[in-house]
């Protein structure tokens, strides 16, 4: 009675250790999962004057401070209009615009980011963890082949409305005005140059 039982543990660890075998060959071969990265990252290679220094620019815009902005007494009196009971800051109806990749069903952002940072790269350009390693290539050879944009977020109108909507408590339909005459909400080309980060030095076709 002992063989057959012995049979069956031996074939029980045999395929039990195939199948973690099997895990670990599926994960060593997998893309690592793309992260957020933190604005203070990109810093590093993003803030040279004569190239457009993006960071410093993001730094003194609107995007930077949006978290900030939850604390203002016009963000408090937002939330009381609606009934919210906790600060705006605290308020995922609130945070998910405000913060780079705030997930409302976990209530939770990327670790990795820091809140007050607000609204960051990753926000447009997408998670940069596979940028940052094409970036460092691109470092040590700028003609190394490598494709710098597969790597990238290009925001586009269709980004910015994600959060640039009525759903925002200060939308204004009539902010801005077109050739037209016409009176948008949200105009990608002309908020656009509000937030302009690009560098001067770069042969582009437009
Ligand atoms: C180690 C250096 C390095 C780091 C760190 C880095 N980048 Fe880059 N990045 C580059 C290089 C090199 C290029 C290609 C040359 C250029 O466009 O300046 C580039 C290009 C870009 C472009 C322009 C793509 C195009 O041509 O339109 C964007 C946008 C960008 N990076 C965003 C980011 C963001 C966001 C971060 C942080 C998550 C970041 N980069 C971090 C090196 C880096
Ligand atoms: C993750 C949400 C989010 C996305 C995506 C986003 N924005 Fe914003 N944007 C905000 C918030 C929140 C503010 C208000 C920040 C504040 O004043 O506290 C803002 C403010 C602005 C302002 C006013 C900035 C200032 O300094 O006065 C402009 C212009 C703007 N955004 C343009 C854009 C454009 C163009 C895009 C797309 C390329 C975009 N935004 C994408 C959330 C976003
Ligand atoms: C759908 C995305 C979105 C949500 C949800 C959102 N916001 Fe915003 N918020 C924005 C954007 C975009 C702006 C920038 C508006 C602009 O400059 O055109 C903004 C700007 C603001 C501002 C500063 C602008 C001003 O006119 O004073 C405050 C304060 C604010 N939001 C508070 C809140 C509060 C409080 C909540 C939750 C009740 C909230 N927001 C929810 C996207 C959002
Ligand atoms: C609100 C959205 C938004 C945020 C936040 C943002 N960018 Fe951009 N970025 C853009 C857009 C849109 C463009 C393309 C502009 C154009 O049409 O040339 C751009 C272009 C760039 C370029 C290319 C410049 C060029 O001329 O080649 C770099 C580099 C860049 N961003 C880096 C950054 C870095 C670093 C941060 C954070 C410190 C950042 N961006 C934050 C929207 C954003």
């Amino acid at each position: 009675m002992r063989w057959p039982k012995c049979v069956a543990w031996t074939l029980c660890a045999i395929i039990a250790s195939t199948q973690l075998w099997n895990a670990a060959w599926t994960q060593e071969n997998q893309e690592p999962a793309l992260e957020y990265v933190d604005s203070k990252l990109c810093k590093f290679c993003h803030n040279k004057p004569h190239e457009g220094e993006q960071y410093t620019v993001w730094k003194s815009k609107g995007h930077s401070r949006a978290f900030e902005t939850l604390f203002s007494k016009r963000a408090q009196k937002f939330a009381d209009e609606r009934g919210i009971q906790t600060p705006p800051s605290k308020t995922p109806e609130c945070v998910k615009c405000h913060v780079t990749g705030y997930d409302v069903t976990t209530r939770s952002h990327p670790e990795q980011l820091t809140m007050e940072d607000g609204v960051q790269c990753g926000s447009c350009h997408g998670r940069g963890s596979a940028h940052m390693a094409d970036g460092k290539i691109l470092r040590m050879n700028k003609d190394a082949d490598i494709d710098v944009l597969a790597n990238l977020l290009r925001p586009d109108n269709n980004l910015c409305i994600t959060c640039h909507n009525p759903e925002s408590p200060p939308w204004n339909p009539e902010k801005f005005t077109l050739e037209s005459g016409e009176k948008t909400g949200f105009d990608f080309e002309q908020a656009l140059k509000i937030i302009l980060h690009k560098n001067p030095n770069k042969a582009r076709d437009d």
